[in-house]
């Protein structure tokens, strides 16, 4: 397939049925919303965000990837034009949701990578699923708390301030401590929720025990 020129949607025809799979995605996690909160009387969800990657940054990726400047590699190859980033106050509700979204029949969940069971080495927690709708696009879902996403927001801001800002190795090892202390309250939240509500074992299970990672 020939490349598209700068001028062209990268998205081609796509556009449209893409922005309602992400439109689609957000309902279901809305709807979801409602439901938990109706459950357990209290809202599992601090903020939901959804973003439908820009022109130019899915050229970035594509160029970054080595991937032609093709309507079929932005569709095919690269997995999150849509993305949808969910933030919740307590760790147990990352994993009831993903749960739920599993057992969605409307898509289906093609890879899960658990990056709060295993932190990625710089501290960066989160719970990444990418999903295929039943049109065969695909959304990448962002699942964190609160915590996750502060320390995530932060961490972005410093990349692009660039490596001459002070001590870098002094940054890294002091983000790295930031993430595993968060982590360490969330857990503890968590349980403080527990206690509160008196919330059983079958909930908590979801809680992970190595959660905190040792490296
Ligand atoms: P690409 O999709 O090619 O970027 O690689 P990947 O699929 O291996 O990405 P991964 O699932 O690790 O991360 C995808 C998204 O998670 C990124 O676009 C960011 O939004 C977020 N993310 C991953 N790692 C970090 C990190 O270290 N810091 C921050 N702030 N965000 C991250
Ligand atoms: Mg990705």
């Amino acid at each position: 397939m020939t490349e598209l020129a700068s001028t062209q949607d990268i998205y081609g025809d796509h556009r449209p049925a893409m922005e309602a799979v992400l439109d689609r995605l957000v309902s279901r996690v809305v709807s979801l919303r409602a439901s938990m909160k109706q459950e357990m009387g209290l809202d599992p969800i601090e903020h939901i965000l959804s973003r439908f990657k820009s022109d130019a940054s899915m050229r970035d990726k594509l160029d970054r990837k080595g991937l032609p400047q093709t309507t079929e590699a932005a569709i095919t190859q690269v997995y999150d034009a849509l993305g949808v980033r969910i933030v919740c106050g307590f760790l147990n509700d990352v994993y009831v949701i993903r749960d739920h979204l599993i057992a969605d029949p409307e898509f289906e969940v093609v890879e899960e990578k658990d990056y709060i069971r295993h932190a990625k080495p710089n501290g960066y927690r989160s719970f990444h699923m990418i999903m295929r709708s039943s049109r065969g696009y695909y959304a990448e879902v962002q699942l964190r708390t609160i915590s996750m996403d502060t320390w995530a927001a932060l961490e972005h801001h410093l990349q692009y301030k660039g490596p001459h800002t002070g001590n870098q190795r002094l940054i890294v090892q002091e983000l790295k401590r930031c993430a595993d202390e968060l982590a360490s309250t969330d857990v503890s939240m968590q349980t403080l929720r527990d206690a509160i509500m008196g919330e059983g074992p079958a909930l908590r299970a979801h809680v992970p025990d190595d959660y905190v990672s040792r490296d």
